[in-house]
């Protein structure tokens, strides 16, 4: 529930709509009660034949009637209270005397009651002589006026509450979306890493619904639904409100049961979130896929991986409506029993003509003998609280499972990115974005101390790996698949820290240096290309949103990538999502080695980017690369010989320890390894 009432806070902003909900409710809600009132007036012109005047100096006079016959009474009890107080105290006397102390109280009582609703009744009439139509049928007629007219009042503020309570639900939601993506965008990579993407997306889209909806009830629901439970319990209340109080026994035997129910309900919504996340992996990992799924026509595999998960889901969802549909029923049971055990009671004064329960003097129900219309007037005033408290019974679960989803959110939201920003460390120099780095002085020079690194503690990835880097020097790195290439790379951005050791650039330890000024001295190739969808201009232009069309030009002339973008329809502003498929593997790495031209980054890191071009291409960006590494710190990996040559050292990795640095020529004589790489490759040229 903590999270829950977390997300709430963020409803603060929107507190004035919210209020302003709050009163359209109460209006609605007195509306609502008023309506019931009509219908006492109706039974009672449709019951006797007799005008509101006819019925008002009728009943004046049988009040009056009744009170004359009960003053009377009243003297003669008196009379005889006297004379047993001036009788010797005897046991027989005082039984007597309490008899009469009793009845006295009795009469005076009636009496009493009877002022009052003489009192009620005058006030009235006043009201029907002036305002009501002498007609029985022109006042019945004016009865159901007014309620049409108060109908459409209500329905009015009804209306103004939902849309007030539907925007503040919507303005907070957006709110936490934000918030959401605000702190995930800024979590580490391997935070997004173990529970994958299609998580995180669930998470937005189907959790954030679930507690849309919880918050919706409640703001809706929780306010407005007891007051108009409340404006009923005071119409009841008028008419008799110690009948009205047997009925309100049933409120926390209903709160009892509901929060047990919503405690199960919680557990099932939790279990059907969870499902549909696993729902949301399959549908990605099979359309992302969808070439390997063809290609190994794995369609029916896959087609009973999701119906499998489908109909998991169909059971925790049913059960998520069993639980929801439980409460409904319960809360009608209840309300009907409260109400038969009111019903029960008041009906005993109605055949009776009495104002005591069963005839035993403290459980007196009215001052007056309820009438029938009045008792079916209360009948319908408590029948019509179940409404209200119907529609709470399923406010309850809803809210559990907005509870649920709020947890799931706010697991993230609470998570923290371990890598800090670092806003007070040292920054790393920045070239002018058109000059290149220089040498020495703007290309930084690197060092790997000791540096161990896992990302399971079982085992380790990296082993000790030392490595000086000179400023404005190129590095190939090579091994076989799995040796930790591209892992120790990922170190240099601060993707993952080291576990041991340190990595220092310039002299600063790279944890605490400045992270941004770091980043953005880094300009990265990888072997998987992503491309937004936008145009391919604003793809080039990615780290650098300010690049005018000749820089975007330029970077992609230096990355062989402007004549094949200028074959395309619209040229830079092609949009990447209309071309489809219809770009190869090598001009999206050509794109991307653009992307990282045109940010003129110091140190350059190129993992297995030519993977994926013919050998055209591949001779192309040698060149291009020849020239652009020149006063760049140049990490390149690669499993091409020839690639090779653009390097000032080889470094070969085996099992993420460094078992040899030199050139091709050294390495050819004394490394194994490295020989038996050049062999494999070299047969596979000639081959
Ligand atoms: N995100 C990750 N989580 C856990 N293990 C990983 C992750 N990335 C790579 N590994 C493991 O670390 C080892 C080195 O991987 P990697 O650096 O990608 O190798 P290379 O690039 O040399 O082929 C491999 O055994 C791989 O399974
Ligand atoms: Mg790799």
């Amino acid at each position: 529930m903590k999270n829950f009432l977390r997300a709430l806070r963020h409803v603060w902003p929107y507190r004035g709509r919210f209020a302003l909900s709050i009163f359209c409710a109460a209006v609605a809600a007195v509306l609502w009660g008023l309506n019931f009132t009509s219908i006492y007036p109706v039974l009672k012109l449709l019951n006797n034949k007799e005008t509101p005047r006819e019925w008002v100096d009728r009943s004046i006079k049988e009040v009056q009637i009744e009170i004359d016959k009960l003053e009377p009474q009243s003297q003669p009890l008196q009379d005889r209270l006297k004379e047993l107080d001036k009788q010797q105290s005897r046991e027989e006397v005082e039984h007597q005397k309490r008899d009469a102390t009793n009845a006295l109280a009795k009469v005076r009582r009636k009496l009493a009651g009877a002022g009052v609703v003489l009192w009620r009744y005058e006030s009235a009439r006043r009201y029907i002589y002036e305002l009501a139509p002498i007609d029985r049928f022109q006042t019945l007629a004016w009865v159901l006026g007014i309620l049409v007219v108060v109908v459409t009042v209500k329905c009015f503020f009804e209306f103004g509450q939902e849309a007030l309570v539907g925007s503040v639900v919507n303005l907070t939601l957006f709110d936490l979306r934000n918030r959401f993506y605000r702190n995930v965008i800024h979590l580490d990579v391997d935070q997004f890493g173990d529970q994958g993407s299609s998580e995180l997306t669930a998470r937005f889209t189907n959790d954030m619904e679930s507690l849309g909806a919880g918050v919706k009830m409640l703001l809706g629901k929780v306010v407005a639904e007891p007051l108009r439970a409340l404006a009923c319990v005071i119409g009841a209340c008028i008419i008799s409100w110690q009948l009205t109080l047997m009925f309100l026994i049933l409120v926390p035997i209903a709160v009892f049961v509901l929060s047990k129910v919503g405690r199960l309900m919680k557990r099932a919504t939790r279990r059907l979130l969870e499902r549909m996340s696993s729902i949301y992996k399959i549908l990605q990992e099979s359309f992302q896929g969808i070439r390997v799924v063809k290609a190994f026509t794995m369609e029916p595999a896959e087609r009973r991986r999701f119906k499998a998960a489908t109909r998991d889901y169909y059971r925790k969802s049913m059960m998520v409506v069993k639980i929801d549909a439980l409460a409904d029923p319960i809360i009608e049971l209840l309300g009907v029993a409260a109400v038969a055990g009111a019903l029960l009671a008041g009906s005993y004064l109605v055949m009776y003509d009495e104002t005591h329960l069963f005839g035993i003097s403290w459980l007196r129900i009215s001052e007056q003998p309820l009438d029938a219309e009045a008792l079916l007037s209360l009948y319908i005033f408590l029948g019509a609280i179940a409404d209200p408290v119907r529609k709470l019974s399923s406010v309850f679960t809803r809210i559990q499972s907005g509870s649920a989803a709020a947890d799931r959110i706010f697991a993230y939201i609470d998570k923290q990115p371990r890598i800090r920003g670092n806003s007070d460390g040292p920054r790393i120099a920045r070239p002018a974005l058109n000059a290149p780095p220089v040498a020495g002085e703007t290309a930084p020079f690197i060092e790997f101390r000791d540096v161990c690194f896992s990302y399971d503690p079982e085992q380790p990835v990296l082993t000790n790996v030392h490595l000086g880097v000179r400023a404005g020097e190129t590095i190939a790195l090579v091994g076989p698949n799995g040796c930790g290439k591209s892992t120790l790379l990922s170190l240099l951005p601060r993707f993952y820290d080291p576990n041991h050791g340190a990595i220092l650039i310039n002299g600063h330890d790279l944890r605490t240096v400045h992270i941004r000024s770091l980043r953005q001295q880094i300009g990265v190739v990888t072997q998987e290309v992503i491309l937004f969808d936008d145009t391919i201009f604003n793809n080039i232009a990615y780290g650098r949103r300010k690049a005018t069309q000749d820089e975007v030009e330029a970077a992609a002339r230096q990355a062989f990538a402007h004549d094949f973008i200028m074959k395309m329809n619209n040229g830079y502003q092609t949009r990447v999502g209309e071309l489809g498929r219809n770009i190869s593997g090598g001009q999206k790495q050509r794109l991307s080695l653009a992307r990282a031209i045109l940010r003129n980054p110091s140190i350059l890191i190129l993992d297995e980017f030519t993977s994926a071009c013919d050998a055209e291409s591949e001779a192309l960006i040698h060149q291009a690369l020849k020239e652009f590494k020149v006063g760049r710190t140049t990490f390149l990996i690669t499993h091409r010989l020839n690639t090779l040559e653009i390097a000032d050292r080889i470094v070969v990795l085996e099992k993420g320890r460094i078992i040899a640095v030199g050139g091709h020529a050294e390495l050819m004589r004394t490394c194994l390894l490295y020989q038996g790489m050049h062999d494999a490759q070299a047969q596979r040229l000639v081959a």
